[in-house]
């Protein structure tokens, strides 16, 4: 990451601290934006009561924060999830992934009353797709996947030598145009084999955070 990159995102992972409520139980992402915004809670972790974490990573990275790190199953829901995104459109749509957390990610999403998303302007696109989406899949269906993927205009990449946190596979798919995100969604989550798709369009980003040169935007 360039000094310059850093600092952006520092900026937005820092504005997401203060929209974390008092006391909150916190759903929390994986990435370099995140990493940021764990090590601005680090110097304040009674901010928060406990939190979820999209990955093993994270969750360790927490507990050395003194964050206590809870089961999502023990937990009726979460106030606010905090993740950063590889694209987001001016929907706060977004493709996540590129870290390969995004099954977690997502659940951790579904089951959070907000989600904020800490983003440098690098990440802010018109459409979707420019980015290689990330599909996980289930490793025995990984060329079945592929061949479908293939067909319906992607050019999907296994990405090698990657095991998910639950023992599966990426397909990064190349060469969409996602103009109808919550479609494709849809449509490539109802593949056999497929078992999360990196577009976050049926449950977008409720607020935006992009760290910018001369500060942060909200949107
Ligand atoms: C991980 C993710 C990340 O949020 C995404 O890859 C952005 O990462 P970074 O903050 O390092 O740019 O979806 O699966």
């Amino acid at each position: 990451m360039t000094q310059d990159a850093d600092a952006k995102k520092r900026r937005a992972a820092r504005a997401a601290l203060d929209l974390v409520p008092d006391a909150a139980i916190l759903g929390v992402g994986t990435g370099s934006t995140v990493n940021l915004f764990i090590e601005a809670l680090a110097l304040h972790p009674d901010r928060v009561r406990a939190a979820v974490s999209s990955s093993e990573v994270s969750s360790a990275k927490l507990r050395a924060a003194g964050v206590q790190v809870l089961e999502l199953n023990d937990l009726a829901g979460l106030d606010l999830y905090v993740d950063g995104a590889d694209e987001a459109n001016p929907a706060r749509q977004l493709i996540k992934g590129g870290g390969g957390a995004l099954t977690r990610e997502k659940i951790v999403a579904a089951a959070s009353r907000r989600f904020v998303c800490i983003v440098d302007e690098t990440k802010l696109v018109t459409t979707l797709g420019k980015f290689p989406l990330p599909v996980e899949v289930i490793p025995m269906a990984r060329e079945l996947v592929a061949r479908e993927l293939t067909r319906r205009g992607g050019r999907p990449v296994w990405r090698a030598g990657f095991v998910t946190d639950n023992g599966n596979h990426i397909l990064d798919v190349h060469d969409l145009t996602i103009t109808d995100p919550v479609g494709v969604e849809s449509a490539f989550n109802q593949i056999v084999g497929v078992v999360t798709v990196g577009l976050f369009a049926a449950r977008p980003a409720d607020v935006l955070l992009i760290g910018t040169a001369a500060g942060v935007e909200t949107r």
